[in-house]
């Protein structure tokens, strides 16, 4: 019989969002005609921009005629959306990003699971904790993760963000090689000022570590002093790859299309010594077993950075945005202590009396009919904390705010 990677049965059984959607699924059918409102996993309900549409129409009819068709596309991405990408995203904000720093994706999840392909079997993690489980799944797949004990992988550093700190993690103590951090945060909601990302920036120039920055939810960015990008900080671009996606700011999720970038002076060390260029490594990577994203999603995605396009995508994270404060004051009203939702679309409550997250799902789901995810398949600092979204429809936030409330904390 075939030998497998070992390393996959090292894996909790099933992947969290996999888990919370097989609950909700038993629970829906033990009560059928339930209406539950599903506030999970972070996924969008407000339908793909009219901007978007249209290029993807134009984009389809290009592939009608032999002239304009499009077979196999560039590996990195094309460039009219790499240009705009470089233009909008970078250069608006002072930050000088080449195109072929660029490379553009199916979303971020692929490639904060994929990047770890081009670094040692060797190299440390450490993760902020709680976390988005990708980052630790995908180690412990490629067996950097050592063994699970107490739910914590023995090689990796767990950055605890709590309450108590503030959601500030503390700087690692075991040198690690890699860092994710990934802010705005999923899963609490919070987010690091300039002065609080410049610490880790500097940590990493000074101890050769390498950072993933995941900056998914900028596009929620709502206060001054947050940065969008980690290019921002100077010094970043010898120490960070940055991950982006459309999924939460344009509607994506199902379109799937997103972006890496991976600065050419980011060096890493073979095993001889000999300093290599992760942006080459990852182009290497991406060619051998990417073939890019659809000609048709990226049209999509060129056409948010249109003003039409832009407004649109305005508008639909204000309507989500308009959810987060829905969810912030009505939760606070009902006894609850809630983070997050200013700079991002998600609300991080601490469960009441101590209860457990499983606990408060359970709770939410059959008293409310409102299902959640349990902080604890975030990380072990994340038990006692529950998260919601914002992504839902505002009548459905609205009345799972009501059916809370009604419990009484
Ligand atoms: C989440 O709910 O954390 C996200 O939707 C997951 C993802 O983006 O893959």
């Amino acid at each position: 019989m075939i030998k497998i990677n070992d390393n996959f049965c090292k894996l909790p059984a099933a992947y969290l969002f996999s888990e919370v959607a097989r609950r909700i699924d038993a629970f829906r059918k033990a009560h059928p005609g339930v209406d539950i409102i599903r506030m999970g996993i972070g996924d969008v309900t407000s339908p793909i921009c009219q901007a978007a549409v249209d290029a993807m129409h134009r984009a389809a009819d290009d592939q009608l005629s032999e002239f304009t068709f499009h077979g196999y596309g560039p590996e990195q991405g094309y460039s009219f959306l790499r240009e705009k990408i470089a233009e909008y995203d970078y250069r608006s904000r002072g930050v000088n990003v080449g195109i072929d720093e660029i490379f553009i994706s199916d979303g971020a999840k692929s490639d904060t699971g994929n990047i770890g392909d081009i670094l040692s079997r060797d190299c440390k993690v450490a993760v902020t904790d709680p976390v988005y489980p990708v980052y630790v799944d995908t180690n412990v797949m490629s067996g950097r993760a050592g063994e699970l004990c107490d739910g914590r992988w023995s090689r990796i550093e767990y950055l605890p963000c709590t309450a108590e700190n503030g959601f500030v993690p503390a700087l690692p103590v075991d040198n690690p090689d890699v860092i994710y951090l990934c802010y705005p945060n999923n899963p609490t909601g919070t987010t690091l000022n300039r002065e609080q990302l410049a610490k880790w920036v500097d940590y990493a120039l000074a101890h050769n570590a390498l950072i993933m920055f995941d900056s998914a939810y900028e596009a929620y960015i709502t206060d001054d002093d947050v940065p969008h990008s980690i290019y921002e900080i100077p010094g970043a671009e010898k120490v960070a790859i940055e991950f982006r996606s459309y999924s939460k700011t344009a509607g994506f999720t199902g379109l799937r299309c997103g972006y890496t970038v991976v600065p050419k002076s980011l060096m890493g060390v073979d095993s001889d010594g000999r300093e290599v260029s992760l942006n080459a490594l990852w182009n290497r990577r991406q060619c051998t077993k990417f073939n890019g994203a659809s000609y048709i999603v990226q049209r999509a995605a060129e056409a948010l950075y249109t003003p039409k396009g832009q407004r649109q995508v305005k508008e639909t994270i204000d309507y989500y945005m308009r959810n987060a404060k829905v969810l912030r004051d009505g939760l606070t009203e009902a006894g609850l202590e809630v983070f997050g939702g200013i700079n991002a679309p998600y609300i991080w409550i601490k469960t009441p009396d101590a209860m457990s997250s499983w606990d408060f799902f359970d709770l939410l789901l059959t008293e409310c009919n409102v299902a959640g995810t349990p902080g604890s398949g975030f990380g072990p600092s994340g038990e006692g904390y529950f998260r919601l979204t914002a992504f839902g429809r505002y009548e459905n936030t609205v009345e799972a705010v009501e059916r809370l409330k009604k419990l009484k904390f």
